[in-house]
């Protein structure tokens, strides 16, 4: 080492310890004493200089440093983790009429039972699973998809009021929320500006942000808070109330307050009451969750394919904001709609910035009265949609705007638009207008569909320009010559395009039909649809009755479908899909197609108490490509064994059929 080296090695070696050890006595402070003037902004900057002399002079890292005391560098700071029981999301009723609404289909499923209900408060914050082993915080799990989150353990420890060991040493898993003050989140924001990085747009975000930072010391200057709301492990006593007490006294931070109602009716005076009282809350609610009490009845109950039947949350009207409403284009839909949309003067609504509205059509437009240049009331419902919902004429001089007139022409293809018998809406009815088909195929491809990702928005319209395409079918006669003549298209990503064409040629016939656009049909009709028929066949060959009779299939999606099917241009869209190669894997064999889990084709039987219901045990096995059947015999692959397994447990020992539990067959549904 020359000797000019070492000199600045020396006095940054200096700098660097004294640094160091500043950052430490203030975290010191910070946590177990009473100097409060340590605070996060104090440790950014300790932190900040610490990193820089580090990076500077690499031989001076050292493992025992405030910033190197993160994850190892080798280390994936956030493992992804299966949920063994899927972290679903709540059904919303936006007011009383539509909670009875609820009731009214949760009661068809316990017939003659009258249910008591506990309520709390819906908190804006993340969801979290949060696994104990003999009492001791293993993990802690964000939702992800719902299926597989991401552990976040380190940060989550760093959460002052949740206890890393509890007061007896059960194993279990609670779920909560963990969530920020407003005041913390209006903080962590202005520190965020003060260096130069975009402001959270809400609570939530923030609180989704700071669990995935890298350094826990930096979490724990955050003050995020957590709130246990729900135990997905089988719970030792008869109904919620009494497993959120239990829950309680093992030292979780149950949400609070919890209550208990005999009736719907009696959750009116209270969801009003928590409505006022919501501006005084030192935190975000956008509701209040109303669960069915005794846990029998929630296993009669059972749960959609989204969510659970025995329980919903009541959200509150959505909130307001007023603009200035500057002009009004038209979007062509997928099936030819023309949606007239406001372009609005931009403005903060529920956390996000809003500068454009869907106006729905030209009807809710003369109710409204609306003109172009008016103030209007905009409000952000359940969904992430802002609609407009009046005008302000009070003290607003409007006599000189301009009406709002319905289209003379498509905006795409200037074709006149028709209005039909009995719709608001007005259609393009050219089947080759650019735009209903540049919005087809991106429908077709979009991740929610046939997932072809490598195609976006750009690439579509420069194949639809160039008359490469003019449907999704002609995707799969598409050449890689052709693609590369594209602007900034190169040999590769044409190859690559080619490729993931090709690769969506075995989707699941869930997607397939998902993506066809079937009106009335989303994701998970079609997934249901897919299930039902098992083939492309035998849906197309479906009568109209045929179509209604499949659960959670009503009587105008069903009209809709055989339309559909019996419609001469799709059908041949559909042939010349299937004859350039497409081939939608049957629901059977899916999850050996996509994931190739252990289960595919293998034939597994349930029983015992497992700790979800079982039609939803049957879905997800299925969906890893299991056969589900009610008997063992020697076809019979494994037993899926809860507690309790009585007579099939002998069974399968009489077979030799292998005994599965529930946490092991989770692991084997994790696509490798
Ligand atoms: S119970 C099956 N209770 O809202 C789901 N959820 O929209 C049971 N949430 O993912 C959830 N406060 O993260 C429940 N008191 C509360 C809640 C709550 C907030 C979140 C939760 C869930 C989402 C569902």
């Amino acid at each position: 080492m020359s000797s000019a080296n070492s000199a600045i090695s020396k006095s940054a070696r200096a700098e660097l310890e004294k640094t160091r050890l500043r950052l430490r006595r203030g975290l010191v402070d910070y946590y177990c004493g009473d100097a409060l003037e340590f605070d996060e902004e104090a440790y950014a900057e300790l932190a900040g200089r610490v990193r820089a002399l580090e990076a500077e002079a690499p031989q001076l890292r050292d493992w025992d440093s405030p910033t190197t005391r993160v994850v190892p560098l080798t280390q994936d700071p956030f493992p992804s983790r299966a949920h063994a029981i899927p972290m679903l999301s709540l059904s919303n009723a936006y007011s009383m009429d539509e909670l009875r609404d609820w009731e009214t289909s949760l009661l068809r499923t316990i017939p003659g039972i009258q249910p008591t209900y506990v309520t709390e408060l819906k908190i804006d914050g993340l969801a979290i699973a949060l696994h104990y082993e003999q009492g001791e915080l293993i993990a802690a799990v964000t939702r992800g998809d719902g299926t597989i989150g991401e552990e976040v353990t380190r940060n989550i420890k760093t959460i002052g009021g949740l206890p890393h060991r509890l007061a007896e040493p059960v194993t279990l898993e609670a779920r909560g929320e963990v969530y920020y003050t407003l005041e913390d989140f209006q903080r962590v924001n202005r520190l965020r500006e003060k260096q130069g990085e975009a402001p959270f747009k809400n609570p939530r975000n923030s609180a989704a942000g700071t669990l995935r930072m890298l350094d826990p010391g930096a979490v724990g200057l955050r003050n995020l808070n957590v709130a246990v709301h729900a135990l997905a492990t089988p719970s030792p006593k008869e109904t919620d109330w009494e497993t959120l007490a239990w829950l309680e006294s093992l030292g979780l931070p149950v949400t609070s307050p919890v209550r208990r109602f005999g009736s719907i009716d009696d959750i009116e005076a209270y969801y009003f009451e928590t409505m006022n009282a919501r501006e005084g809350l030192p935190f975000q609610i956008d509701g209040i969750v109303i669960k069915v009490d005794q846990l029998a009845l929630r296993e009669q109950a059972g749960f959609t394919s989204k969510s659970p039947r025995w329980a919903t949350a009541l959200k509150f009207g959505a909130e307001q904001a007023e603009t200035t409403l500057l002009s009004v284009h038209i979007g062509v839909g997928r099936t030819g709609m023309l949606t007239p949309i406001a372009n609005l003067e931009p403005v903060a609504l529920g956390g996000t910035t809003v500068a454009r509205a869907t106006l729905h059509n030209y009807e809710q437009i003369e109710r409204l009265g609306l003109r172009l240049g008016d103030r209007v009331v905009l409000e952000k419902g359940g969904d992430i949609i802002p609609k407009v919902v009046r005008v302000v004429t009070d003290g607003v001089k409007r006599g000189g705007l301009k009406a709002i007139e319905p289209p003379e022409q498509c905006p795409s293809c200037g074709e006149p638009p028709v209005k039909l018998e009995g719709e608001v809406d007005f259609h393009c009815l050219n089947p080759v207008c650019p735009a209903q088909q540049f919005e087809r195929i991106r429908h077709y491809v979009s991740r929610s569909a046939m997932d072809i990702e490598s195609i976006g928005p750009a690439l579509i319209e420069q194949m639809v320009a160039g008359g490469l395409i003019r449907t999704f079918a002609g995707l799969y006669s598409l050449e890689a010559s052709q693609l590369e003549s594209l602007e900034r298209m190169g040999k590769k990503s044409a190859a690559n395009v080619i490729e993931a064409i090709h690769a969506s040629r075995t989707r699941p016939l869930g997607k397939f039909l998902h993506a066809l656009g079937i009106r009335y049909v989303g994701e998970g009709a079609a997934q249901v649809l897919a299930r039902h028929f098992g083939s492309l066949e035998g849906l197309r060959a479906a009568s109209v009755e045929a179509l209604e009779n499949v659960n959670e299939i009503g009587a105008v999606t069903a009209k809709s479908l055989y339309d559909f099917f019996h419609d001469p241009a799709k059908l041949t869209l559909i042939d010349q899909c299937l004859a350039n190669g497409v081939q939608p894997t049957p629901p059977e064999a899916a999850g050996a197609a996509e994931g190739e889990t252990p289960l595919a084709g293998k034939t597994v039987v349930i029983t015992g108490a497992l700790s979800q219901p079982r039609p939803q045990w049957k879905e997800r096995l299925e969906r890893a490509g299991a056969n589900v059947t009610g008997s063992i015999s020697g076809k019979t692959d494994f037993l899926l064994a809860g507690e309790n397994a009585g007579s099939k447990m002998t069974a399968a020992n009489k077979h030799g059929v292998r005994i599965v539990d529930e946490q092991e067959m989770s692991k084997w549904m994790e696509p490798r």
